[in-house]
């Protein structure tokens, strides 16, 4: 069969490699795509837009739709396909407000006895300032705009000073414009942070079912040892070793489940993937928010080390026969830097040649996953922040490290840096 996939970073690489591995998968056509994936086995590069995709789909016999990123899902991709009569994996509109409203999201945890910080929604100015005066001074505090901001969202202050100013942002200079309309004030929570991964099958009429992922870790701030601004992921890692059986017991039945349940009261259609971006405290897991997607860079992670078909799973979430398909997960490890141009998160140069030494590369146990990076004639050359993850595999965390890094010596470009402790750290 012919599949689609949407989304242009160095997850939707991974998910084109994934699926394209598959003996179903005739072909997958990647929309935008980049230089990664216009390299990639089985797979082509189209640059549709709007109503344009939908027409493709249905004049090229498209028989299933993958999407990876966020706005296309928040925007009724899903509704859109749907509606159609195509197969599309995805949550629909009104469900991917799981991450496209953190408010609507916070009520849903709520409602359903979700395990998550407290929180409040404000969308008066003053009414915000008149609560936060109800509060210790010297109280850390997150204060997060209620919509969708591409990872600028969140603001954690230090003192109620730096919550202040953080709201004055959002909700009256409206430095994120709409999305900051509504802000929430949140308890800061301390601890570890885990991504879990998860395919889900919900729909009206038929029982839901949420089978997670192997655990992952990304690696958010910019500098080793956790220092420095939050990034788009500077590395991930799989699996996560503090994630023990005890919390993972711990998250499935205080997240998870009443997740579903919640899924299935609300008679969402949620067939899609969905990320638990989790903080571990003291053996206890706290949601700390929905995306209603896969996370990027963990499936740069995760998806080698699925011990299954990608596109049969996709059928099984479509066709309500995802309780029983066989997710099985290769042992081992994967170890995933991020490379990315000198500057980033700020600015940084574009357009530089990457070399690539494809006999040292050949050597190690890694793939390249490419995000920022674009194919001109054979060559790729940097289009962004993050230009390439490689993805090692280990069949325990020192030995991926150890091939990760390794792979990374048989790329340069000029400005290429990395950090050095991916999985090295917690
Ligand atoms: P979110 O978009 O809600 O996941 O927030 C982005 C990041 O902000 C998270 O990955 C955490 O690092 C941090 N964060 C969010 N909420 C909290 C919280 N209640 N306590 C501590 N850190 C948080
Ligand atoms: N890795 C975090 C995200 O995908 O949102």
């Amino acid at each position: 069969m012919k599949v689609l996939l949407i989304g242009g970073g160095g997850r939707e690489h991974a998910i084109a490699w994934k699926l394209a591995e598959s003996e179903l998968v005739e072909k997958v056509f990647v929309v935008p795509g980049n230089g990664g994936t216009a390299l990639e086995a089985k797979c082509e590069n189209r640059p549709l837009a709007g109503e344009e995709v939908i027409a493709f789909v249905q004049t090229e016999g498209i028989a299933l739709t993958v999407v990876g990123p966020e706005a296309p899902l928040a925007a009724g991709i899903v509704d859109q396909f749907r509606k159609s009569g195509l197969a599309i994996i995805g949550p629909d509109k009104n469900a991917a407000r799981l991450e496209a409203s953190k408010v609507f999201s916070k009520d849903f945890m709520s409602r359903y006895g979700v395990r998550t910080a407290k929180s409040r929604a404000f969308s008066e100015y003053r009414e915000a300032l008149l609560y936060l005066e109800t509060l210790a001074l010297e109280q850390k505090l997150v204060i997060k705009a209620d919509g969708l901001a591409a990872g600028k969202g969140v603001l954690i202050a230090e003192t109620i000073s730096e919550a202040k100013a953080a709201l004055r942002a959002l909700m009256q200079e409206r430095t994120l414009g709409d999305a900051g309309k509504t802000a929430l004030i949140e308890e800061f929570l301390d601890g570890r942070e885990v991504s879990v991964l998860a395919a889900v099958s919900a729909h009206p009429g038929a029982r839901g079912v949420i089978r997670p992922f192997v655990a992952a870790r990304d690696y958010k701030r910019r500098f080793d040892g956790n220092a420095g601004p939050n990034t788009g992921g500077m590395g991930a890692i799989a699996p996560v070793p503090d994630f023990s059986p005890a919390v993972q017991e711990d998250f499935i039945r205080h997240i998870l489940e009443p997740t579903l349940q919640g899924m299935e009261t609300e008679g969402f259609d949620y067939r899609g993937f969905i990320f638990f971006g989790l903080m571990i405290n003291r053996e206890k897991s706290y949601l700390l928010e929905y995306n209603a997607r896969l996370g990027d860079p963990e499936t740069q992670a995760v998806l080698p080390l699925m011990d299954a078909d990608f596109a049969r799973l996709c059928l099984a979430m479509l066709d309500g026969s995802l309780a029983e398909f066989p997710l099985a997960w290769k042992s081992g490890a994967v170890c995933a830097p991020v490379a990315v141009a000198d500057g980033y998160p700020g600015a940084y140069h574009q357009g530089e040649f990457i070399s690539i030494d494809h006999a040292r590369f050949a050597h190690t146990n890694a793939r390249l996953f490419a995000a920022g990076a674009e194919l001109r004639g054979t060559e790729l050359y940097t289009a962004g922040g993050r230009v390439f993850t490689v993805s090692a595999y280990g069949q325990d965390a020192f030995t991926a490290r150890e091939q990760a890094y390794t792979a990374l010596e048989a790329f340069n470009f000029d400005s290429m840096t990395f950090r050095k402790d991916i999985g090295s750290v917690l």
